[in-house]
């Protein structure tokens, strides 16, 4: 047990308030911090060892001021000393959507440069020392995942799928990570405190009264790159899909990008039902939040609980910390 050594897949909004976070949180105790230390680690143990992206803007740069280059718009609330981390070009291919097209520079794309294959990138990892991958790859970035996911492998380290590709809900995926003793956290973070808790707190509450719950919606709104990427309906559909399961009802969630609102997310929840004697009932709620600051407390959980696993030798899906810190498992 010594360190905590991390890769991350895509230096954007979270990534930033991570990488916040592991200098706001390293002097010891301040308020938002569910677990300052997590499975035997305490946030100074935790140390960025990788980053990739494909946006031209970013690459080569330190992963210290690439978390500050736009489109990112994170608040910021700590500052981060040079960490010696490079961001290099990583493996293109669906990562970026045709939303984001304005915005992102995908190096691969404009300059014809080829990208990195499962190979480079594994060698990248091992050469690095890295222990856990965290993804945070754009909503949407299947082939992405699965090809970084293949280098986790490669490279002998965990992988902690922080968005909704499908992968730790795939069979043989998690077969993958099980016959290599790597392993496997996801699908899609839960924030620590966001819409998908309130959500299901709310679901929870009712159905626990007896209540039968009818229709209802989560709609958000919000200006972050994550917010541009999900007015494509392709790559929303995967959103939808963890979300539906991590709110525990079947809700009409949408999702609108509005320009103003930078990284702060506002979330408007209802539910209907019918109560005793099949009396109707509402609930409606509104919720404004910072969007990516709520996401970094739950990685920063996840990859000590991916490192710990790793001490025990213990490989494959994680699934009761998966339960609790992802929306889909
Ligand atoms: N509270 C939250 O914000 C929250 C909570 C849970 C899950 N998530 C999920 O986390 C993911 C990241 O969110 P974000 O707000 O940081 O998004 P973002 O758009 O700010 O960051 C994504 C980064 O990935 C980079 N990228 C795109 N394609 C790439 C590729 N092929 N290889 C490497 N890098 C690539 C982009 O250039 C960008 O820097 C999203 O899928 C989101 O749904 C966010």
């Amino acid at each position: 047990m010594t360190t905590v050594n991390v890769a991350v897949i895509g230096v954007g909004n979270c990534v930033s308030s991570l990488v916040q976070g592991v200098e706001y949180y390293r002097g010891g105790d301040a308020p938002g911090l569910r677990h300052p230390v997590c499975a035997g680690y305490a946030i100074s143990d935790v140390r960025f060892t990788a980053a990739f992206d494909v946006n031209a803007a970013k690459l080569g740069r330190d992963l210290s001021e690439a978390i500050w280059t736009p489109p990112n718009n994170a608040r910021a609330f700590a500052a981060v000393p040079y960490l010696g981390v490079p961001v290099v070009n990583g493996i293109l291919a669906d990562g970026v959507g045709p939303d984001s097209a304005d915005l992102v520079d995908p190096r691969g794309a404009s300059s014809g440069a080829t990208e990195l294959t499962p190979e480079e990138v594994a060698a990248h990892l091992a050469a690095t020392g890295t222990h856990v991958v965290l993804n945070f790859l754009p909503t949407g970035a299947q082939q992405a995942t699965e090809r970084y996911a293949r280098a986790a492998l490669d490279a002998g380290c965990a992988f902690v799928n922080c968005m909704p590709a499908v992968l730790a809900r795939s069979p043989q995926w998690r077969r993958r990570f099980a016959e290599a003793g790597l392993p496997l956290l996801g699908d899609d973070l839960k924030s620590s405190f966001g819409a998908t808790l309130l959500h299901r707190a709310l679901v929870d509450a009712l159905t626990a009264s007896g209540v039968r719950l009818g229709g209802g919606h989560q709609l958000l709104g919000g200006g972050n790159m994550d917010f541009v990427n999900l007015q494509d309906a392709s790559r929303m559909a995967s959103k939808k899909a963890t979300k539906v399961t991590g709110a525990g009802s079947a809700a009409h969630v949408g999702a609108q990008y509005i320009p103003f609102m930078e990284d702060r997310k506002v979330a408007y929840i209802r539910l209907d039902g019918e109560g005793f004697g099949g009396s109707p009932l509402e609930v409606e709620l509104r919720m404004v939040v910072e969007d990516s600051p709520s996401a970094a407390g739950n990685a920063l959980d996840a990859v000590r609980h991916a490192k710990a696993a790793m001490d025990q030798g213990v490989g494959g899906l994680l699934e009761e910390v998966s339960a609790t810190l992802m929306k889909a498992v």
